[in-house]
């Protein structure tokens, strides 16, 4: 038994998040200014990205993980291989961090990545707050919960899966890789999906079904595809798409109909962000 005056030497207070202090965001005045954000430094990939990392590393089973924003807090998340260079979305977000106090963490990234989407040229994405921050990096979970870029469909159908998203999920959300590149120095994996990387669209799917992709390595010597011209790149887990039946009928169809790609993103990525994000 530990008084309680002790636990609260020995870990910082959970935030409350109630209802009032979310009643208490200026909403309209947030977006506006994450909208500025991502105009100005033309940052929606990256924004996305750390977002999707929150979110993604939820385990339906146990309640664990998702969006809570344990990688704000240096070690745990933040030292994960799969978040390298995470650090520079939130260090662009800091300004509205501290300008917006009563919001969450967590609440802040997924609302950035919605905007930024939308920034993009994307879908809509309905928003709903209620994101719980961890209270320190002790909340985190243990490394190898996101997807490994070097593997195949099984693999993808067990880390999506654990989330408790589908095949189809998989698919929409895979599409997001329309937006931004890889950087040899955070990932190993070097360059862009498609030749508009600030532009959300349905381009990754065209791209994969119709260029042709030959296997190589990056410069720091990871497996990947590249297209004819050698500019454009696509990552093993990309490939997967393409090579599994399930998943291929589903990418047949966005590269095909746009509107029916940013109609499915849009209600996956909501899910995705919403993951063990309790009722208000
Ligand atoms: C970038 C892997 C799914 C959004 C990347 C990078 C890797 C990767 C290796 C390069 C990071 C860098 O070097 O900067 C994967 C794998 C996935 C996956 C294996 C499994 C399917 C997703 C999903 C989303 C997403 C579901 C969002 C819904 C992005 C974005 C970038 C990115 C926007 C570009 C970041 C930038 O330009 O800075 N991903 N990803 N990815 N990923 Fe994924």
């Amino acid at each position: 038994w530990v008084p309680d005056f002790v636990k609260g030497l020995l870990e910082p207070p959970q935030p409350p998040y109630t209802l009032a202090e979310i009643r208490q965001v200026p909403w309209g005045e947030l977006r506006r200014d994450l909208k500025a954000l991502v105009q100005e430094k033309q940052c929606a990939p990256i924004l996305l990205r750390l977002a999707w990392h929150d979110a993604g590393t939820y385990d339906r089973a146990s309640g664990t993980g998702g969006p809570r924003a344990a990688m704000q807090y240096p070690g745990g998340e933040a030292a994960h291989g799969a978040n390298a260079g995470l650090d520079i979305a939130r260090n662009l977000l800091q300004p509205i961090r501290e300008k917006y106090p009563t919001v969450s963490t967590a609440d802040l990234w997924a609302l950035a990545s919605v905007v930024a989407i939308e920034v993009a040229g994307g879908p809509v994405i309905p928003f709903r707050p209620g994101r719980r921050d961890a209270a320190s990096a002790r909340e985190a979970v243990e490394d190898g919960r996101l997807p490994d870029a070097t593997r195949g469909p099984d693999h993808l159908r067990a880390v999506f899966g654990r989330m408790g998203l589908s095949d189809g999920e998989i698919v929409a959300l895979s599409g997001a890789h329309t937006l931004g590149r890889a950087h040899v120095e955070r990932s190993g994996f070097e360059g862009p999906w498609t030749e508009e990387p600030l532009k959300f669209d349905n381009t990754f799917f065209t791209n994969l079904l119709n260029k042709k992709w030959t296997l190589g390595t990056s410069s720091a010597g990871k497996p990947q595809y590249t297209d004819e011209t050698g500019t454009l790149m696509m990552l093993p887990s990309d490939m997967a798409l393409l090579e599994d039946p399930i998943f291929r009928s589903y990418m047949e169809k966005y590269a095909k109909d746009e509107v029916a790609y940013f109609r499915d993103f849009a209600t996956a990525y909501q899910r995705l962000a919403e993951l063990g994000v309790p009722e208000l």
